[in-house]
């Protein structure tokens, strides 16, 4: 492949006459205004190049945060064609608790065209923020280009797959040219640990969610983080970091696979008391336990099932699970168990981009992510209790 410099007293990315082609909008409008939002980030961020991924992961789905413009800008593109395997966040609503959810015609309408907008453009429609379980996993190095801040996380961290945290139009601009700008945490010195955090304590899993979001808050970089916990007790401490804060990267100590190369020449130690995430604590009572943000993993699903079984719902309170579709499907078993106590376990949406939070004022989850955005007026404003899983199913059986 033949590689040159263009303009290089403007630019310093580097393309191939093949993306250079694209960029003189030879193959189309769409392609060339996708490559030029590729460059323009590499220019930005000093990219020498564009490199290959291996796969994309797409937010902007639900019309409740995109709206209008969005949906029009999708439209642009049709005709264009993703070129590799791509993934696509969660919508509005599950198609099969349209009540519960009280999603109206318009809504409705509105989300399917975005739907048949993306997968137009190939794209599956996998509507969850957890492809790395069945749909989209990448491999550890691989790069990729992820939006979800959530998975980003995830697939930096707990995968050592490479992604910087790519916005919903970046992240289809990469799947659409099959590249990514080579910057950030693609590169093995933007990797490294900028902060070592230490626990006075030890944590409770309740404590992991309220963990991220203090650090998401108070840190700027790449924590290094020596605690003991299971791979969803880090899902959801890396959900809520990234949520409260800009961070994409984790290392674990014995637990994430680049922690062995983490820490370099510079880094601060940082101790976190149990009384600093203390803050982030709540009392409430909750009508709504909502668990699944990120959307619940396979042993998650197990657990709440193999907890619920043989147990009967209260009437006044709701539980709702959100999982991946192709979670469910292989989980028929715990399903079943969990709708018999009289929970739903919905598909293709979640607690934050639905209706939910507008429907419930009380709401109790697992997840610091969704505590963060729930609490916004945007997102409804509910009063939102963090605690663990087995204190919140208590709270709802009879
Ligand atoms: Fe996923 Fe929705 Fe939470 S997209 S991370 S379940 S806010």
């Amino acid at each position: 492949m033949k590689a040159y410099a263009i303009n290089l007293e403007v630019r310093d990315v580097y393309l191939t006459a093949e993306e250079e082609n694209i960029l003189q909008g030879e193959h189309g409008e769409g392609l060339k205004m996708m490559m030029e939002i590729l460059v323009k980030i590499g220019e930005i961020y000093k990219a020498d190049r564009l490199i290959p991924i291996s796969s994309a992961q797409i937010s902007g789905v639900s019309y409740n945060t995109i709206g209008e413009h969005g949906l029009h800008f999708l439209k642009s593109l049709q005709g264009l064609k993703v070129k590799v395997l791509t993934t696509l966040n969660p919508l509005a609503f599950d198609e099969n608790h349209l009540e519960e959810l009280k999603v109206e015609d318009e809504l409705f309408e509105k989300q399917m065209e975005i739907i048949r907008a993306y997968m137009n453009m190939g794209i599956r429609p996998t509507a969850t923020c957890t492809p790395y379980y069945f749909d989209n996993i990448p491999k550890l190095g691989e790069h990729i280009a992820w939006a979800e801040s959530s998975a980003v996380i995830y697939a930096n961290s707990i995968i050592g797959a490479r992604t910087n945290r790519e916005g919903a139009v970046s992240a289809l601009a990469a799947a659409l040219i099959g590249k990514t700008p080579n910057y950030g945490l693609h590169l093995d010195e933007e990797r490294k640990a900028t902060h070592l955090i230490e626990l006075s304590f030890e944590p409770n899993e309740e404590d992991f969610p309220l963990l991220g979001l203090w650090v998401g808050k108070n840190i700027k970089g790449i924590p290094y983080l020596r605690l003991h916990g299971s791979e969803d007790d880090f899902k959801l401490m890396g959900a809520a970091m990234a949520a409260s804060g800009s961070i994409a990267m984790y290392h674990v100590e014995n637990f994430t696979p680049e922690y062995r190369e983490a820490i370099g020449d510079k880094i601060e130690r940082i101790v976190v008391d149990r009384k600093d995430i203390e803050d982030y604590r709540s009392e409430e009572d909750v009508e709504l336990v909502a668990i699944g943000c990120p959307h619940a993993s396979p042993s998650e699903l197990r657990r709440i099932a193999e907890y619920l079984k043989g147990k009967k719902k209260r009437k006044d309170k709701e539980l709702w699970v959100f999982v991946a579709r192709s979670v469910k499907e292989r989980n028929e078993n715990y399903v079943r168990i969990i709708e018999d106590f009289g929970g739903k376990v919905m598909v293709d949406t979640c607690v934050v981009v639905s209706n939910a939070g507008k429907i419930f004022k009380k709401i109790g989850t697992t997840s610091g992510k969704a505590a963060f955005y729930l609490s916004k007026k945007k997102f409804g404003g509910a009063k939102v209790k963090v605690t663990d899983l087995y204190t919140l199913l208590r709270s709802v059986i009879e």
